[in-house]
């Protein structure tokens, strides 16, 4: 059926054009009148032959007029994302979604004008684990075989933010390169030891104050939302390295989450650690999670402040767009999250956490600005180049396809 569908669409003198490969039909015509006396008779149409010579150009032409991004998320990510919704979406404006199994070579499933990514799980098991680290490089080989794809994010730059010792250096460098000077990250530490001396020295030495958080290295996976805030030298004891100290910045319990979309940046405000008097104190150490106390929902002893506390104003949009604007060129990232706090004292925006491709809780605004920067993105492409499918070659003409009606070898039509 869909044979015939093909030929009664398409006009006789294409289809003779079709098996001379030419593309336009008018030149087509003229070249075949002026040189219909000279030209050897054109060779034995078969049928069978110019039914997959139209479905091979069908399909690659859908191919090329398609465009195609892929997505590689984990299921939880897919899920929580909504990943069909945003599907239904691009479908609306010619853009088929699709999900990329990573565990299924990646040159069947493309091509792919762009990629959105959020490997972290693979990434962090590549370092012990050598499947993941086959399904990593696989991943990268297309990439590198495939340059005309363009992934969202790079896998170096997001690589660097599951370490904590890699993230702090950047956003330490921040209160150098911005010029705004109301930008910093509080002073930290990487550490690699248990002895208490020698952490005790290295806090003086680069001036941190307590209370100190305690933040793992690893910055992904569930174990890595586990810290601790220890307020004395007595509760260095506590520290299970590696992980990074940092001075803890009252901040009046409200944090800023930065989403950042291409060039657009969306931010919301939630809920956070509240207040403690600065300076040492015999005060034992305490252990949360960190999703207890800064998700939307999150209530908890350790976030409530006393009615007292006045309302800081909210961080200036000047300085929020020079620090997305730094650290959009500083990653080469495009779908990342910033936590920011405000210092109550000097109200110094203090950045404490990046995140890649974050949940983008409370950005209605989410889909269509990925779909704006997908679209983007694809508006500097040359088309998709068709993929070479074997499978087509091998495609069988229709049961319908009556073989008895291809002209006999040699003669001609
Ligand atoms: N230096 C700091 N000073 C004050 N509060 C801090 C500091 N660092 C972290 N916090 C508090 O701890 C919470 C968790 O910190 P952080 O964002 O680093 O953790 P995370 O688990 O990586 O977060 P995410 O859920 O964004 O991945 C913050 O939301 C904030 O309430
Ligand atoms: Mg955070």
């Amino acid at each position: 059926m869909k044979f015939f569908c093909y030929l009664q669409s398409i006009p006789l003198v294409s289809v003779s054009c079709i098996s001379y490969n030419c593309n336009a039909s008018s030149t087509c015509k003229k070249k075949k009148k002026k040189k219909k006396a000279i030209d050897p008779p054109p060779p034995p149409l078969c049928l069978a032959t110019l039914y997959r010579s139209l479905h091979g150009l069908c399909e690659s032409r859908k191919q090329m007029a398609r465009r195609r991004v892929g997505f590689c998320l984990s299921d939880k990510k897919r899920r929580r994302m909504n990943l069909s919704a945003f599907a239904d979406l691009c479908a609306g404006r010619g853009i088929d979604v699709v999900e990329i199994d990573l565990s299924q070579p990646m040159g069947s499933q493309g091509p792919f004008n762009v990629i959105v990514h959020k490997l972290s799980d693979v990434i962090v098991e590549a370092e012990y684990d050598s499947q993941s680290q086959e399904l990593l490089s696989n991943f990268q080989n297309y990439i590198s075989a495939h340059p005309q794809t363009v992934l969202l994010d790079p896998l170096p730059a997001m690589t660097k933010l599951l370490d904590r010792f890699a993230s702090y250096r950047i956003m330490s460098q921040l209160q150098n390169t911005v010029k705004d000077k109301s930008i910093c990250c509080p002073p930290y530490l990487e550490i690699n030891t248990s002895e208490r001396s020698a952490i005790q020295a290295a806090i003086q030495s680069k001036q941190l104050s307590y209370p100190l958080i305690c933040k793992t290295r690893v910055a992904h996976g569930s174990c890595s939302h586990e810290m601790s805030l220890i307020f004395s030298e007595v509760g260095l004891c506590d520290v299970r390295p590696p992980c990074v100290l940092q001075s803890f910045v009252n901040h009046g319990a409200v944090l800023h989450k930065v989403f950042v979309v291409g060039d657009d940046h969306f931010t919301v405000e939630r809920p956070s650690l509240k207040n403690f008097p600065p300076g040492p104190c015999d005060r034992s150490t305490i252990f949360f999670n960190s999703h207890d106390v800064s998700k939307p929902e999150s209530s908890s002893h350790l976030t409530a402040l006393d009615d007292s506390m006045p309302r800081l104003p909210p961080p200036s949009n000047e300085a929020m767009v020079a620090l997305v604007r730094h650290l959009r060129a500083e990653l080469g990232m495009a779908l990342f999250g910033v936590d920011v706090i405000v210092n109550i004292h000097t109200h110094t925006l203090t950045v404490i956490d990046i995140n890649i491709f974050p949940g983008y809780e409370g950005v209605p605004q989410f889909f269509s600005s990925l779909l704006n920067y997908i679209e983007s993105i694809m508006e500097k492409q040359e088309p998709l180049q068709p993929v070479v499918d074997p499978s087509l070659a091998s495609t069988q003409p229709p049961s319908d396809c009556n073989e008895t009606l291809c002209p006999a070898e040699g003669k001609t039509s």
